[in-house]
């Protein structure tokens, strides 16, 4: 017996291993050491001493071998200086950047890519710079507080760029050109919104441009510099810019592509009503694509309270659920008055819910969409039980302990970011709410505090792998409830006739219905606001009758009570 017991025990953990690899391989992105991410830049700054050295060597105007050896200690210690400086500043603000390798290799590609373009564009003038591709590639890619250690980084290796001599005055040039890049990338950062806009990066290359000549006109003035000469550099420092919006306007969608990331223009482009997989959600799962809606702007409000990436976080909410276009009429909330799992048995009732969020993995992945927005969608239920059909099964069973739970558990992970635990919260805090038949205020809020806490206490534990705090939760919870009570709260109305009200509260005893007159929505006499606390005293009455029969009602519909830590169980 204890043998046997054992065995079990072994054989689900086995099953448990398996079912969580399998999750893993599918929707995880791979993490890098810090470390790596260190070497990854050291290297950067190795490309960065040949090509400067190379630069400066091919204009240098001594002829003394010492001169050349001093020329490269001046170079590898201002690329190594550069490096550092970003090196530092993300370890200790930004570590996720030296950790995905995707960002990493964005930010190298950048600092290499404006690197060599400056070495031949500023052969032609030294202020014809091609720093700002990297400068405004990095603010769009990455975030714009690594766009300004970017710009303090670019302006170093811009002033090594421009050295062409030994002697006095042989540095004015660079630290000018230094001067002007730092201020004027510091404003083309600033003027990056965040808009969707595609010509973006022109219009901050354009803006940054303006400002960075100006700064180089005054440095010049300050240094004696001819009007005429002034006024070419200027002009050339201008052109430098705009061409490096220019250019990044052209890449942009490259390196969103190659390296995976989902910008805001990317993810405006995605929630557009014409894109064909919202479309086919649209005429073939309605319901689900309303759902999806309502998500969505929970999932957004909630994000920019916590100070997470609202924007991710509703595209994401759009497309969780796309994999129901496989069977949309398995689920609830594409459901009429048939209920297609009556007749099925619960095992398989359980494949076809359980399937959807890999569903809507598969079919994202094979649109190329943002791997984050893959990721949130595989991990939309976590490694929940879709306890409804477990309980179905249990009941149906001739021995209610054969059946194993893990049959019912989705194959996901669980929720590893801040975007992924409001996702999950989101959906489930809607799918619970909208089981409520005539919702009231107080249903709602006590409904999305059970969900949330149903998914946070370690009893499910869902949340346990996210960086999500428990000040977060209270926040969003709060902001959940806001946005359902706008959605689902129904206000009361009142009768015409007086005479009717006692009736009418005696009959929602027994079936919840409202009277037909109160469908009309037409002010009645009892709208008066004189009458208020005998308004009141009848909503309230009929606001308790109906709060009554619509959770015994809503315990059919949605399993039961605790059924609310997985939320969307049967509709989902
Ligand atoms: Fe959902
Ligand atoms: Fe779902």
């Amino acid at each position: 017996m204890k043998e046997n017991a054992k065995a079990a025990n072994r054989r689900e953990k086995a099953e448990n291993k398996k079912k969580k690899e399998r999750g893993n391989n599918f929707f995880s992105e791979r993490q890098i050491p810090p470390r790596v991410g260190c070497i990854v830049l050291a290297v950067v700054a190795v490309v960065i001493f040949v090509t400067s050295y190379c630069r400066i060597a091919s204009v240098w105007q001594g002829t003394d071998k010492n001169e050349f050896i001093l020329l490269a200690v001046i170079c590898g210690t201002c690329s190594i200086a550069s490096m550092v400086l970003l090196e530092t500043y993300l370890y200790f603000e930004k570590r996720y950047i030296l950790t995905s390798p995707k960002r990493l290799a964005a930010v190298s590609t950048l600092i290499v890519l404006a690197v060599v373009l400056s070495a031949f564009t500023t052969i032609i003038s030294f202020a014809f710079t091609a720093a700002f591709v990297a400068i405004i590639l990095c603010g769009l890619l990455v975030s714009k507080r690594a766009a300004y250690t970017m710009t303090v980084t670019m302006a170093g290796v811009m002033m090594l760029m421009t050295v062409s001599g030994y002697g006095s005055g042989v540095l004015d040039k660079p630290v000018a050109a230094a001067l002007a890049i730092f201020f004027g990338g510091i404003v083309s950062v600033i003027a990056l919104n965040g808009q969707s806009n595609r010509l973006q990066p022109v219009i901050s290359g354009a803006i940054g441009g303006a400002a960075a000549a100006l700064v180089l006109s005054a440095v010049q003035a300050f240094s004696g510099v001819d009007f005429k000469t002034i006024a070419i550099d200027s002009g050339w420092m201008f052109a430098g810019c705009l061409l490096s919006g220019i250019i990044a306007t052209g890449l942009l969608p490259l390196f969103e592509r190659a390296f995976d990331i989902s910008t805001e223009a990317r993810l405006n482009e995605l929630m557009n009503n014409n894109n064909p997989l919202l479309k086919r959600l649209m005429l073939e799962a309605p319901g689900t694509y309303h759902h999806s809606l309502i998500v969505a702007v929970m999932a957004e409000s909630a994000a920019e309270q916590v100070g997470a990436n609202a924007l991710l976080c509703k595209t994401a909410a759009y497309y969780h659920d796309i994999g129901k276009l496989v069977s949309p009429r398995y689920f609830k909330e594409n459901q009429g008055e048939y209920n297609v799992h009556d007749e099925l048995p619960p095992e398989v009732s359980a494949a076809h819910i359980l399937a959807h969020p890999k569903d809507s993995a598969q079919m994202l992945s094979k649109k190329n969409f943002p791997s984050d927005i893959i990721r949130m969608a595989a991990n939309h239920h976590g490694d929940s039980i879709v306890y409804y059909f477990y309980t179905k099964a249990r009941e149906q069973a001739a021995v209610p302990d054969s059946v194993n739970i893990n049959d019912y558990r989705y194959e996901s992970q669980k929720p590893q970011t801040k975007e992924d635990a409001i996702l999950m919260l989101a959906d489930c805090c809607e799918a619970a709410v909208r089981a409520l038949k005539r919702p009231t205020q107080e249903m709602i809020e006590e409904r999305v505090k059970n969900v949330i806490n149903g998914l946070w206490l370690p009893v499910d534990g869902q949340l346990s792998e996210s960086p999500i705090t428990a000040k977060d939760i209270r926040t969003i919870e709060a902001s959940f409830i806001k946005n359902l009570l706008a959605q689902y709260h129904e206000r009361i109305e009142y009768p015409a006739n007086p005479d009717q009200v006692l009736p009418q509260i005696q009959s929602t005893t027994h079936d919840a219905e409202l009277p037909a007159d109160d469908e009309t929505n037409e002010p009645g006499p009892y709208t008066d606001p004189d009458n208020e606390p005998q308004q009141d005293d009848i909503a309230e009455k009929i606001a308790e009758q109906r709060a009554a029969s619509d959770y015994a009602g809503s315990d059919e519909d949605f399993g039961d009570e605790n059924g609310d830590q997985t939320g969307d169980q049967d509709n989902d």
